[in-house]
């Protein structure tokens, strides 16, 4: 009965990863390397100082935008850790990464528009681009090019209706980290053909091969781009729902008029932890952040010495690992099922993001170190 009031834009797939959350139901022994979740407690100075403002009074609504500290505090950051200048017009705190996504394509994003989106990618992009009316079109990326986002590959896709491309760097899921050159040949794409950029880089202090470089670095390209960023994973603090957009004025006042009518505010509590975070967080996460990289470089090393499976390594950035599994003779989601039914082990197959993410699946570095050794011995035993 209530099925035919459910609108189109809502109708429930569910995922295969879903499926999976069924079929584990019962596996004491599951380790699961689905969930894209920092295992870590937010440090405890970052909660406490959310805490120590809520009892100030900190526990309203704030000013549409986010307090002006906590403003200020992203402006801050910017500057020190990535030498990046922007004002206070050009941020708008909101509620969550997400979130933040979704109020940028609400807020630029007109029925029949198409954007440009990375294949394999982090699915959300998909649901809202389409939820604000308009169109993704996929173009691929690679695991011989790294999976760099190539300005070329992306070119092609390009119509008349093209308003945007989307960025994830480092991306989930493949893990990639773009380099200036990749940067650079995409705002040269999108200086030629006018074009929008949604730089999500909400994995900012992932990135351990090359520098992590903001599209916000390369000259003229602000005045084109979206950066959306977010205290869950550079703070392991997902709970919090806590992000932020940086754009030009004229987007931030769109994206707070769509955000008023929605939410109305980002929430307080989260907002005074970010605040304290970007001012003096980051001395927090060095442990964490060694702990990540630790766990990627062996987890990688490992998996290249199980036969028919291989990775890249040393592993560009994130937490994820994307695995090959050509050669196993199973696609992926045979491969995720198996693993799951035979080794108690849960992995994302890659068809799961895209087309291009067939023959691959995700591994999620968010477990110890020795669970993720024990679900590689696991997956070796299976003998694929
Ligand atoms: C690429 C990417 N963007 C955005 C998000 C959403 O992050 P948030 O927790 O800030 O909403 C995620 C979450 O996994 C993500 O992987």
């Amino acid at each position: 009965m209530a099925k035919k009031f459910i609108a189109d834009r809502a109708e429930f797939k569910p995922s295969v990863l879903m499926q999976l959350a069924g079929l584990s139901k019962g596996m004491d022994d599951l380790i699961d390397l689905s969930i894209g979740d920092p295992d870590f407690t937010t440090p405890e100075p970052i909660l406490t100082a959310g805490y120590q403002d809520a009892l100030k009074g900190y526990t309203h609504y704030s000013p549409a935008k986010g307090y002006p500290d906590t403003i200020q505090a992203v402006v801050g950051s910017y500057k020190r850790d990535l030498g990046i200048e922007i004002a206070p017009e050009n941020v708008l705190i909101a509620a969550s990464g997400a979130y933040s996504c979704f109020l940028a394509c609400f807020s630029t994003i007109n029925p029949g528009d198409e954007l440009l989106v990375a294949d394999p990618t982090f699915l959300a992009y998909k649901a809202q681009i389409a939820y604000a009316g308009g169109m993704p079109v996929f173009f691929p990326t690679y695991e011989k090019d790294d999976w760099r986002i190539k300005a070329e590959n992306a070119e092609p896709f390009i119509t008349e209706k093209t308003k945007g491309i989307f960025l994830c760097n480092p991306n989930n899921p493949t893990g990639a980290c773009l380099h200036r050159e990749d940067l650079q040949a995409i705002y040269d794409l999108a200086e030629k053909y006018d074009l929008m950029i949604y730089a999500d880089e909400i994995y900012t202090a992932y990135s351990y091969e090359v520098p992590f470089t903001s599209m916000l670095s390369i000259p003229g390209a602000a005045k084109r781009t979206i950066v959306i960023n977010s205290l869950s994973k550079n703070f392991v603090a997902t709970g919090a729902r806590l992000g932020w957009i940086i754009a030009q004025p004229e987007i931030i006042n769109a994206c707070t008029m769509v955000g008023v009518n929605v939410v109305y505010t980002a929430p307080a509590i989260s907002q005074r932890m970010a605040k304290f975070a970007l001012n003096q967080g980051t001395q927090y996460m060095g442990d964490i952040m060694k702990e990540f990289k630790d766990r990627m470089f062996k987890t990688a090393e490992r998996i290249n010495r199980i036969p028919h499976l291989s990775v890249q390594c040393p592993p560009p950035g994130t937490f994820y690992l994307f695995v090959n599994v050509k050669e196993t003779g199973l696609d992926d989601v045979e491969f995720t099922m198996k693993v799951l039914k035979e080794a108690h082990v849960t992995v994302v197959p890659g068809s799961d993001f895209g087309e291009l993410g067939k023959g691959y699946v995700r591994i999620c570095a968010t477990v110890g170190l020795p669970k993720l050794m024990e679900a590689c011995d696991r997956i070796k035993a299976l003998g694929l």
